[in-house]
């Protein structure tokens, strides 16, 4: 018999209402709208507040998703949050979201996979229900990437932006629908060229002053753009082989937003025409995990997934991590 698979019940989002334009940063570090257009396709990102915490940001989009599906937070048997910027390093993301939302039967614990990481939680729920561990778990991506990153660096702080999705994941009824592949890399080799200094374990309490002052994004541009570009594809073949499905099958491809040029190329590669891949770098910038799971609702949204959607989601980010997945909605 084959295993359990998985399929989501619902998705849900939330965005912060504040706007940072390419013209406002132009106010604030030597940078020009075209260069961001022209490099990025980023024309505007959404910025969280100091009023509003990562748990709470993850704990609005879970309440969006479960609504849809009309559960209860008791309801929940694992919840799972994915997130590059918690708000403290210690408990656990997902145990704060736990007591905001009252999910009080889940286990709640995190993963790490930087931006792959909703995909990660993804794999992970699905290992849990396919092995009849839980029948209902919440993966939660919610990302605050404006609190780490160097508002004075021109060459990152146009990237990135701030977002939260989530999904409830349940078993799959029926042959055919749901997750039918998933592919997960990681490459720890390559950590200096994406991160966030410094391992704080390594770090003498007595300097936590600078620690702070330091947190900030570094990164490779170049290297990790061919790095994303190169991953996703091979992340692409990999789920594609692995259900037997051709390229031309795909409904919707729903790639990680970091770039324009990443996601064309990555679509090129897939030879799936830009009408159906998911874009909202324009909107949002690189939301880090968050991006895979609001673009998903987003393209629910907007009428581009229906019963029997077969839809590829493929992700890239720090450690380097790739993962991609293919689901039948
Ligand atoms: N505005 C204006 N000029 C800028 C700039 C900005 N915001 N940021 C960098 N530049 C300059 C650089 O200083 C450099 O100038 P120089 O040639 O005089 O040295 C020039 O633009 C080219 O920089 P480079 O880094 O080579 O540009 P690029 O074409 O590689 O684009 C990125 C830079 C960051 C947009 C691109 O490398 C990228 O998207 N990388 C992947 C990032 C990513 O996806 N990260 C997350 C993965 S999850």
């Amino acid at each position: 018999m084959a295993a359990r698979t998985i399929r989501l019940a619902s998705t849900g989002i939330w965005l912060p209402a504040k706007v940072l334009t390419n013209a406002d940063l132009e106010q604030m570090v030597d940078t020009s709208n075209e260069w961001i257009l022209e490099r990025t396709g980023i024309r505007e990102r959404r910025i969280a507040g100091d009023e509003v915490g990562v748990a709470q940001m993850g704990c609005y989009a879970a309440q969006n998703a479960l609504e849809e599906a009309g559960l209860a937070p008791s309801d929940v048997d694992a919840l799972i949050v994915s997130t590059a910027t918690p708000d403290r390093l210690l408990p656990a993301t997902a145990c704060d979201v736990q007591a905001m939302l009252g999910a009080d039967r889940a286990v709640a614990f995190d993963v790490g996979g930087a931006c792959s990481g909703w995909l990660y939680a993804l794999s992970v729920a699905h290992g849990l229900i396919a092995a009849g561990q839980i029948e209902t778990a919440l993966c939660v991506a919610p990302e605050k990437m404006s609190a780490i990153t160097d508002w004075r660096d021109r060459a990152t702080c146009v990237l990135f932006g701030d977002a939260a999705g989530a999904a409830v994941v349940v078993p799959s009824e029926e042959e055919g629908r749901g997750v039918l592949a998933s592919y997960m890399r990681s490459d720890g080799t390559l950590a200096e060229l994406l991160y966030r200094p410094p391992a704080s374990t390594e770090v003498p309490v007595d300097v936590a002053e600078i620690v702070m002052r330091d947190g900030y994004i570094r990164m490779a541009g170049r290297e990790v753009f061919k790095a994303a570009v190169r991953s996703m594809c091979e992340a692409v073949d990999a789920v594609l082989e692995q259900a037997g499905i051709s390229k031309d099958e795909v409904d919707l491809l729903i790639p990680h937003q970091a770039n324009i040029r990443i996601i064309e190329a990555t679509a090129k590669y897939a030879g799936v025409p830009l009408e159906r891949v998911w874009v909202n770098v324009d909107r949002y910038g690189n939301t880090s995990s968050a991006s895979v799971p609001v673009s998903l609702h987003e393209a629910r949204e907007a009428g581009l997934i229906r019963d029997g959607s077969l839809i590829l989601m493929v992700t890239f980010g720090a450690g380097f991590t790739w993962a991609a997945m293919l689901l039948r909605w």
